[in-house]
């Protein structure tokens, strides 16, 4: 380049600067902007910090409950979808549900002054609260169990008779942000770290007073007044439980269920508005405590009070003693921008603080938590993306654009000449997810469809009447045609006959059903074959192996489990692709349990005694029950949960070692009542049994043995814990002081060393239907405590049919049995999963791919996977259907605008070349 045109090269640039801001007026760039209900959150939490926020008022303590928009609601849980922006939210909800849970039934189990004792200790409390902590390093950030004034029957007090209460009793855990330990020389948070204290103790500890500044938690369900008794019978509900006791290896102390009533948190019915069993505080910062903005779900805790006063058994009632209370971080919190609308309901303090032009539509985007620019701008529907952008206009990109850039930019352009979608109904249309279901239900309409086939068929064959002739005549592609139509149907040449012989028969058996060509093979040849194609967007064998699993998943039931062999209630692994991801918070919870029996059995000694204190004793079968029976009654997804202990590793609070113990709980589900399996109310009956009662044990069970063989030669590679209790100095709580074992260590799994099941059908014992088990194993000290030994497994059961199964197209490494079916058309679109959609076909959308337009005119701008799969089904056989119309169009050019910069530039490198 000469420096005569390096010159001009300046010039130009200075010209172009010049003119940028006097077009500026002087005006910062990003002054477009106004102050909005984001920045004004921002500006109270920034004003609060650790040195200042014992000095200011709770209201500048406290955020506007709208803040948290759109709340998990208990008796909406079955009937709405929770998006992945609120399924952490959805986890504080059920584990503070859970030990309200645990708290209500084990203190009305152990109700007798004998069993006293047999109720948990003081560890007990600090060690589940720190595994609530432990065992959810992205979900629960803190877990207390509050009580109320004179509700705490202390069983840990040598000077504390046993009808005596202690004042206030608060455990809480919460993890601590240990990167300035002295130990802790990378200067990072380990995460491992977690403090409790007793909320109780100390001075200004009294948090029922109003004058309290951090007491929501307290003021949702406590004090629970006398006077309140008219309202009792909706505020309490009754749970019953039942449970079958082993003694010994092989035997049940009874055949029948021990029934037992108890009183526990509310459980409204799905019209109810009132009376929620957890409700949410506002954020609040947790001022001297972890020092930050949280958010907390709390649950009552039930019990009789007053207990052991036999004399006035008459003022016993069913009283709130208790709150549990988890909490997340609200930094944490997805928020939704967008402005108000179907899907984003009032309150929420943020609506409408995104940024999307009018020609876009704002979509939130999960994950993004208490920051700007967690949405994404969508062309609304008649609009498509101008040529440079590739799929929506990111929230994170407006919000950080100049003035100029905003007003010039993230504008959809219209679609020119839209169509009417075509409307192609055939009778047997009335559109079902499970087509081959459907079949089997109408015959008639089966009977058509096989009519058109024959017919088609027929005129296939027609074409070539004389084959030989057509072959020497150089037409051998019409046979081809036949040939790959009848691949593409599943049939073959005989198959075809019969059928025809069947329509003159009028015979109406299924034809499909018999004649498909099965490519659901056993499980030992399922290696081979088709799994090693390559990557492709659509395959044909795997849309026919979905149909298979889906139809058998549906066609095994209560009553006909059992004439199917053992094998085929297998399904193959890579059905329940997602499930690690989609109930990994059900994982947890069963991970919950495994640190806290790990934590509990490396720290709890039956000898020990403290002074005044009494140390724990050992792990009773009540309180295992009681853990066994929360995980299932805290979680609307899990279907079961069991502790299986390793043979001869239980020894009770008496110091006998039983062979084996595993206590294991599921949802009841009367049937008979007509009610039956897809009854939409929560069930609010459980059943439980001792699995060291059954003739087979369980350790040669695959959910057992393979956790087994893992852990228990080598326990390397678990995560070590470290916990700091305070408990009060004396039995009025004056002050704190660290307990006599300060600090406790703990060595626990992760989530990814469980191991997660194939699907099964559980048949004619507990959950009878499909489900997918994942156990995880806890540790103790062994038998001369040096070290750490596999102790036993944790496990929990889900439901298959709460799976989303993922259509799209995936790597060929994926081991997802759906991967490639999604029937979109991949030159002009892309498809996108879509949640909640569970255990159907047609879970996805198609959206137009870049430089491609939604054609039609409808108030759409993809298509969705429903439509899609029911216009492929009339396809294929051989229907009336619109399935090749169901594609974007290549966009028209956008209009040529003219700009003078860039008019300028073009010039410009015209005269440099
Ligand atoms: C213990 O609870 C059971 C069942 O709720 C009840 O029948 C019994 O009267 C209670 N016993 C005492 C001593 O409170
Ligand atoms: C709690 O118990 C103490 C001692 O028994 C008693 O002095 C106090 O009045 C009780 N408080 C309430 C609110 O019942
Ligand atoms: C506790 O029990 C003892 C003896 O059983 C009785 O004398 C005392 O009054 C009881 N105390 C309370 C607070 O109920
Ligand atoms: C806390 O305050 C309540 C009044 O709200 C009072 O009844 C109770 O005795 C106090 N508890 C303690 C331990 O100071
Ligand atoms: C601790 O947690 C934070 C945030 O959740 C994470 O960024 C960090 O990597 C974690 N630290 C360790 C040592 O895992
Ligand atoms: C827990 O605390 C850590 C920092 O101490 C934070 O990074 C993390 O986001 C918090 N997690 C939740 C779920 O609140
Ligand atoms: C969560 O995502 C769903 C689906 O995208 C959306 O309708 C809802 O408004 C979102 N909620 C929040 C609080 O972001």
């Amino acid at each position: 380049m000469t420096s005569r045109n390096e010159a001009v090269m300046y010039a130009l640039i200075v010209v172009v600067a010049v003119c940028a801001i006097m077009t500026q007026g002087g005006r910062n760039a990003f002054d477009w902007r106004e102050r909005d209900a984001f920045d004004e959150i921002d500006d109270r939490m920034n004003s609060i910090n650790r040195l200042n926020c014992h000095s200011k008022p709770a209201s500048e303590l406290h955020l506007p409950k709208e803040t948290l928009a759109q709340l998990p609601l208990f008796n909406k849980l079955l009937t709405n979808i929770i998006f992945p922006n609120r399924t952490n939210l959805l986890h504080i909800h059920n584990m503070a549900l859970n030990r309200a849970f645990f708290y209500s039934y084990i203190m009305q189990k152990a109700n007798t002054s004998v069993e006293f004792y047999n109720q948990p200790g003081l560890l007990y409390y600090y060690l589940s609260a720190a595994a609530d902590v432990s065992a959810n390093e992205y979900g629960i950030n803190g877990s207390a169990i509050l009580y109320d004034v004179n509700c705490s029957y202390a069983n840990w007090y040598k000077n504390l008779p046993f009808n005596n209460t202690l004042g206030l009793f608060g455990p809480r855990a919460f993890r601590f942000d240990d990167y300035n330990e002295p130990t802790n020389w990378l200067r990072e948070p380990t995460n491992k770290t977690i403090n409790i204290e007793d909320y109780g103790a100390g001075p200004e500890s009294n948090y029922t007073l109003s004058s309290y500044k951090w007491n929501r938690w307290y003021k949702i369900f406590l004090p629970d007044g006398w006077d309140k008794s008219e309202h009792d019978s909706t505020r309490k509900h009754t749970y019953g439980v039942d449970i079958k006791y082993s003694d010994k290896t092989g035997h049940f102390v009874d055949d029948e269920y021990h029934s037992m009533v108890f009183f526990g948190p509310p459980s409204p019915g799905v019209k109810e508005k009132e009376d929620l069993p957890v409700r949410f505080t506002q954020p609040y910062f947790d001022c001297g405590r972890s020092n930050k903005w949280i958010v907390s779900a709390v649950s009552p805790v039930v019990d009789r009070l007053p207990r052991y006063l036999d004399q006035w058994f008459h003022l016993r009632r069913q009283k709130f003693v208790a709150a549990s209370v988890m909490d997340i971080d609200f930094l944490q919190v997805d928020l939704n921008p967008c402005v108000v609308g179907q899907g984003n309901e009032l309150p929420n303090y943020f609506a409408g603080t995104a940024k999307c032009k009018p020609t876009t539509m704002c979509e939130p985007i999960s994950g993004w938590g208490f920051r700007r620019g967690g949405y994404q701008c969508m062309c609304r529907p008649g609009y498509r993306y101008p040529f440079y952008q590739r799929g929506p206009f990111q929230g994170a990109d407006i919000e950080s654009a100049t003035g100029d850039e905003y007003k010039n930019g993230f504008d959809c352009l219209p679609v020119d000449l839209r169509q009417v979608i075509p409307n192609i109904r055939s009778n047997s249309s009335g559109y079902s997810i499970n087509g081959r279901k459907k079949r089997a239900v109408s015959e008639s309409a089966d009977l058509q469809d096989a009519g058109r086939l024959v017919r088609l068929a027929r005129e296939l064959r027609d074409e070539d009447e004389a084959p030989l002739a057509a072959v020497s005549r150089g037409q051998s592609h019409i046979l081809e045609r036949r040939k790959r139509f009848l691949r593409i149907v599943g049939l073959t040449e005989e198959a075809l006959g019969d059928m025809e012989k069947r329509i003159v028969r009028r015979d109406p058996t299924p034809v499909f059903a018999v004649k498909r060509k099965r490519i659901f093979v056993p499980r030992y040849k399922r290696s081979t074959g088709a799994s090693r194609k390559k990557r492709q967007a659509f395959d044909k064998d795997r849309h026919a192996r979905m149909l298979d699993i889906i139809s058998l998943r549906q066609s095994v039931t209560k009553k006909n489990c059992k004439q199917f062999k053992t094998d085929d209630l297998v399904l193959p692994g890579d059905v329940s692709f997602g499930a690690k991801k989609q109930f990994s918070p059900q994982a947890r919870t069963a991970l919950r349990l495994s640190h806290f029996i790990s934590n509990f059995l490396q720290n709890v000694d039956i000898y020990e005694e403290y002074g005044n204190l009494r140390g724990d004793k050992l792990l009773n079968t009540e309180v295992l029950f009681g853990e066994v029976l929360a995980n299932v009654m805290g979680d609307l997804r899990i279907e079961g949960s069991g502790v299986f202990y390793d043979i001869d590793k239980y020894k009770g609070p008496n110091g006998e070692t039983r062979q084996f113990f595993g206590p294991y709980a599921y949802r009841f589900k009367e049937d008979d009542t007509g009610k039956g399996l897809h009854a939409k109310d929560v069930k609010t009956r459980f059943r439980a049994e001792d699995f060291a009662g059954h003739k087979t044990h369980y350790l040669d069970k695959e959910w057992f043995k393979i956790v087994k063989e893992r852990w228990q030669s080598n326990t390397y590679g678990l995560d070590r814990f470290m916990e700091k209790p305070m408990i009060r100095s004396d039995l009025d709580g004056t002050s704190l002081r660290k307990f006599d074992l300060y600090p406790l260590y703990y060595r626990a799994p992760r989530e990814e060393d469980g191991w997660w099941s194939a699907p099964y059908f559980d048949c004619n014992k507990y959950i009878n239907d499909w489900i997918i088990t994942y156990s995880v194993p806890f540790f103790g000290l062994n038998s001369i405590g040096t070290d750490i030994e596999f102790k036993g497994v944790v496990r929990v059961d889900v439901l298959l049919r709460d799976l989303d199964i993922n259509q799209c197209p995936m790597d060929f490494h994926m081991p997802n049995a759906f991967k490639n079916t999604a029937r979109c058309d991949y030159k002009t679109t892309y498809c996108v999963p879509l949640p909640g959609k569970k255990f159907n076909r047609g879970g996805y959308k198609c959206e137009c791919k870049q430089g491609y337009e939604y054609p039609f005119s409808d108030q759409a701008w993809y298509f969705d996977g429903q439509t899609m799969e029911e216009e492929y089904r009339k396809k294929i056989n051989g229907l009336q259907n619109s399935f090749h119309t169901l594609k974007c169009r290549i966009s028209a050019g956008g209009k040529a605008s003219l700009s003078w910069v860039l008019l300028l530039t073009a010039v410009a490198l015209r005269f440099l070349q």
